[in-house]
């Protein structure tokens, strides 16, 4: 592990109620919330909150029902920088079963963590509720984004939400329709850039350094704060479900502030001792082939990732080059025995449509973390008696062409039942015939006689043993 992401260092004097930020590459700290600042002002490393006590699964809230007080993310604020945040609320997300797809796979357990049910349909509003209260805390009153479209939507309700104005900066048609949406409706201001994802959070970075804005991307650590508590989420629902931990957690990756926020609720789990080394899943990364800076860089054990400048996928969310979080992000995937890898846009649809036939529906980005799941599966590297958690990052109604495009058509018929009859009868029985047919088979079976004697026989034997007694 990198000097500077171990957690076992001494408060420093700069701390402010046992909060700091430390600089990840050279170490130097700061006082949380006495300036603006992204990066290190020594060597522009990228920062890292820390505190001086963390938490154990007892000193969080317990029930994590709205009844039994702050719900989802901020349920875990004996882990976060301050008790409450802007919340609408956020957090608390599903881990759905997916027998079918599990089966299909073969692993031991499938669960999916599904973010897309958010209040505004991404993880991104776990790290907004955190970093949108920062930035009342340090008195800015103009919060600014450079967004694939996810951030953007978050951004524009937990500004409006907060009272504050918004800028999010788009790379021109490339975000999904749904997204735009949002981020119109909820009053942020969208400047639609002609560049990709990079070039925008170029200028939003610039924009910030001149004291325009106050950036909300993930470079802005406190976001990251709020998006660890996926992993508490995830670690809590699967132990109280299967009594362990799971083996895996598979995540889509764009800048890679999600994977960092990850690794850093496990090294706090551990620090603190809630959870053993042999506990931590393995991190497990997945980018779209048009857009594979990371998995690169995993796959060629290099320190550092190459920019991409030309990036294509159907999967909009992941369209990013340069993943600024990769210092952060490639130890994480390293140390808990992970991988990465990339796949196809066939593949992210493909992955799209098994999980909606299961009742759940994502957007192409988190489709892509099932896809790698499986192509890991296929290539051997990813054993049969793993326990999996897939997270689904956005949700289906994000991207609604996407949607369309996987989907089945529309059929047109005329406005007339005798007509629409004609039309959906194309030969095979109408559900009640087949509803009825069932039935009488049902009562054909010469199982059914045999059950209902021996649940008679059992009401006898049960009545019988009451009046003796
Ligand atoms: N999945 C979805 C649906 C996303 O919107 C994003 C990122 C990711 C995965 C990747 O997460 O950056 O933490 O690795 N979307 C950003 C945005 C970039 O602007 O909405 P990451």
């Amino acid at each position: 592990m990198s000097a500077h992401l171990a957690l076992d260092e001494p408060e420093p004097a700069v701390a402010d109620d046992g909060v700091w930020l430390t600089c990840i590459e050279c170490g130097e700290t700061f006082a949380p919330f006495d300036d603006v600042r992204y990066t290190c002002d020594d060597c522009d490393g990228l920062l890292e909150v820390r505190y001086a006590d963390l938490p154990t699964w007892d000193d969080f809230g317990a029930g994590g029902s709205p009844e039994s007080g702050p719900y989802g993310v901020w349920r875990y604020s004996a882990g976060l920088p301050f008790e409450e945040g802007v919340s609408l609320p956020e957090g608390g997300t599903p881990l759905h079963y997916v027998p079918s797809i599990e089966d299909e796979v073969g692993v031991n357990n499938l669960r999916i963590k599904h973010e897309g049910m958010n209040p505004t349909g991404s993880f991104k509003d776990r790290g907004m509720t955190v970093g949108v209260r920062v930035a009342k805390e340090v008195g800015v009153n103009r919060l600014a984004c450079a967004s694939t479209g996810n951030t953007s939507a978050a951004l524009a309700a937990y500004g409006a939400r907060g009272g504050m104005e918004t800028l999010v900066l788009l790379p021109a048609g490339k975000v999904a329709a749904g997204k735009v949406a949002q981020a119109s409706l909820h009053g942020a201001r969208i400047l639609e850039v002609d560049g990709n994802f990079d070039s925008c959070l170029d200028i939003v970075q610039d924009l910030a350094a001149r004291g325009e804005a106050y950036l909300l991307n993930s470079l802005n650590p406190f976001r990251l704060e709020g998006q660890k508590t996926i992993g508490l989420e995830i670690m809590e629902r699967f132990h109280a479900d299967e009594g362990t931990y799971p083996d895996r957690i598979v995540l889509p990756v764009g800048n890679a502030g999600n994977t960092a926020a990850l690794y850093k609720c496990f090294r706090e789990l551990r620090e603190a001792g809630a959870i053993d080394e042999s506990d931590v899943p393995k991190l497990t990364g997945v980018q779209a082939e048009g857009a594979a800076p990371m998995v690169e860089a995993v796959e060629e054990g290099n320190d550092e990732v190459r920019r991409w400048d030309e990036v294509e996928t159907r999967a909009t969310a992941i369209r990013i080059g340069n993943p600024v979080n990769a210092p952060k992000a490639l130890p994480g995937i390293r140390e808990t025995g992970g991988t990465a890898v990339a796949v196809s846009d066939e593949e992210i649809t493909e992955a799209q449509r098994d999980l909606a036939e299961e009742g759940v529906g994502v957007e192409p980005a988190s489709a892509a973390s099932l896809a790698g799941l499986r192509k890991l599966r296929d290539a051997g590297e990813i054993d049969d008696d793993e326990d999996v958690v897939c997270l689904t990052t956005g949700h289906l109604l994000k991207d609604p062409d996407a949607a369309y495009e996987a989907g089945g058509d529309p059929e047109p018929v005329p406005n007339d039942t005798e007509a629409v009859l004609e039309h959906i009868d194309d030969g095979s029985p109408s559900v009640f015939e087949t509803v009825r047919e069932q039935g009488s088979k049902a009562a054909d079976s010469p199982l059914i006689p045999a059950l209902v004697a021996g649940g008679l026989g059992l009401a006898y034997l049960y009545r019988k043993l009451r009046s003796e007694q």
